[in-house]
């Protein structure tokens, strides 16, 4: 039966999503900034990243069979997937390019956009894909010292041989990909991965501890705000407590940052740094989240030490709501896009997709997402398997058809979106001249005036604004329920036409029309994938 459910899925994920043009002459992916937002330009247009990232030893020609089908049940139109340093660079200067070359193709051929992910110098904080010829070799390519003088498991960013090392390598990578992918089926890379130590704040080597004495650099200083008390100022007294912290992630983002740079000069892709997040409402002390990353206090240092990285990135494990919210409000900022290249796979994640999307995020991807086996639980669900993968599946099988349209309507600050919190069973938007309810867990058929919220929280809706009175509105799990607000608020709303459809070749179709008790007692959303375009008056 499930064999039999994958295939149909299969098929539906194929037949909504018609080939993509894959052309020689297709401009460079890239990133525009109007008004205060942004988008990322794929083929020349806006383009929403609907992505799912494979698990970390997924990214195998010979493991791509266990790949696919996952990323089709789920409707991704867009993969990410490591390209390991130790692979790539097997013998000091030679470059293996036969994994990444295979990625690409396969990639063409499965009708999906590739992010790479360099796990270069960091992942997760340790430098364990360096190549077996540097992990041999620790006097030249060091670990961190520690404030007790022992060695720490996370690479010293003060390192000028490894940096040297990683640039190389990252070289080689954009030179090649420019070379082998005019169609641009890679549109951004990652450099490096959760760049950054655990277990350690910042590193003592006697190359750190001379930078950590020697003056703040003044970009720091104005990044951070900061007037010196004194000449030549070091961390210590114009930071204090936040010393080590700020020294570490200028010193992590500065390395970052010169790799990012020589490899864009080759080859100007979109870049992104991701990180490994403080808790973003109580972050407890230094120390107790992984140091020197692109962290929510830290990212004007980040900013000013890594001009060539376009985006700080948050990478998601933290299922309330609260959080997850403010999250996004923290990397969502005039100077930095949000993009969120990780969220866990538990199914209650699923629906922060269409919080990131009220947040304009350009891009959204569950992690682990192949049938390797492999899990992260208890971050991510327990196994991994299409019942899992379902609540996610939903939303890029909604959205995908629309994509392009939502991705230029969220250009234009035209979309809102919620995410249903628990204990708060009507959430409000406030759209235009309207003000648009949305109820969860109320029956399709009668008022809904006592929400009791979903047993779980599962609901979502977004709504982009077309016109005045009219709307794009879609969901799962709720009642969406308009409502004029300002001069209008004292006039009864009416839905003069409500009508379900589907994009097709940037139209919309539509199907049918919803009236009587589709509409009577607002707009009930279940787990289908409906698109409704609305127009709605007052009497
Ligand atoms: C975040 C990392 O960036 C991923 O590579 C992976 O290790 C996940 N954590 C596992 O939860």
């Amino acid at each position: 039966m499930a064999a039999v459910r994958s295939r149909i899925a299969l098929l539906l994920g194929l037949l909504a999503f018609p080939a993509i043009a894959w052309s020689a002459d297709a401009p460079l992916p890239r990133l525009v900034q109007k008004d205060g937002r942004y988008a990322l330009l794929v083929d020349g247009a806006p383009f929403l990243v609907l992505g799912a990232q494979v698990n970390n030893s997924s990214a195998w020609p010979a493991v791509l069979p266990q790949v696919w089908p996952a990323i089709k049940f789920i409707h991704a139109n867009t993969v990410e997937m490591p390209v390991y340093w130790e692979q790539f660079e097997p013998r000091p200067g030679v470059f293996d390019t036969g994994v990444v070359d295979a990625l690409v193709t396969e990639c063409r051929k499965n009708d999906v956009r590739l992010v790479l992910l360099w796990f270069g110098t960091w992942k997760n904080g340790s430098s364990h894909y360096m190549p077996l010829w540097m992990k041999q070799d620790p006097a030249r390519f060091p670990r961190m010292i520690g404030a007790n003088g022992r060695p720490v498991d996370s690479p010293s960013p003060f390192s000028k041989e490894a940096l040297e090392a990683d640039k190389r390598a990252f070289v080689a990578l954009m030179r090649h990909l420019k070379k082998i992918d005019p169609q641009h089926t890679v549109i951004m890379v990652q450099v490096e991965n959760e760049a950054g130590t655990w277990g350690a704040i910042r590193d003592h080597s006697p190359a750190a501890q001379k930078a950590f004495e020697s003056p703040v650099p003044a970009e720091v200083l104005s990044a951070m705000s900061r007037k010196p008390p004194g000449p030549g100022a070091g961390w210590k007294e114009v930071f204090g407590n936040d010393a080590d912290e700020y020294f570490h992630a200028w010193a992590v983002a500065r390395y970052v940052g010169e790799v990012a740079a020589v490899g864009r000069a080759e080859y100007a892709l979109p870049l992104y740094a991701n990180a490994a997040l403080r808790d973003p409402i109580s972050p407890g002390p230094a120390g107790s989240y992984e140091s020197g990353g692109p962290t929510d206090n830290v990212l004007p240092i980040w900013k000013a030490a890594a001009p060539a990285i376009d985006i700080l990135a948050p990478d998601i494990y933290m299922d309330d709501h609260a959080k997850v919210e403010r999250v996004l409000e923290l990397y969502r900022r005039p100077d930095n896009p949000l993009f969120v290249p990780e969220i866990s796979n538990a199914p209650a994640y699923a629906r922060f997709f269409f919080l990131a999307l009220g947040h304009q995020a350009l891009g959204f991807a569950p992690f682990g997402i192949d049938y390797t086996g492999a899990v992260n639980f208890p971050l991510g669900a327990k196994r991994l398997n299409e019942d899992a993968l379902a609540p996610f599946a939903m939303n890029y099988r909604l959205v995908g058809p629309m994509m392009r349209e939502l991705a230029q309507l969220s250009f234009e600050g035209k979309v809102k979106a919620v995410a249903e919190k628990k204990g708060t069973p009507t959430q409000s938007l406030d759209v235009g001249s309207w003000k648009v309810d949305v109820r969860y867990g109320v029956p399709q058929f009668g008022f809904g005036n006592n929400p009791p919220g979903n047993p779980e929280p599962i609901g979502r809706a977004l709504i982009a604004q077309l016109g005045d009175n009219d709307f794009l509105v879609a969901g799962f799990h709720c009642r969406v329920d308009f409502q004029p607000s300002g001069p209008a608020a004292a006039r009864q709303r009416e839905y003069l036409r409500v009508e379900e459809g589907s994009y097709e070749k940037g139209k919309f179709k539509p199907l049918r029309i919803w009236n009587g008790d589709q509409t009577d007692w607002g707009l009930n959303f279940t787990s289908a994938p409906q698109i409704l375009r609305v127009t709605v008056g007052t009497y």
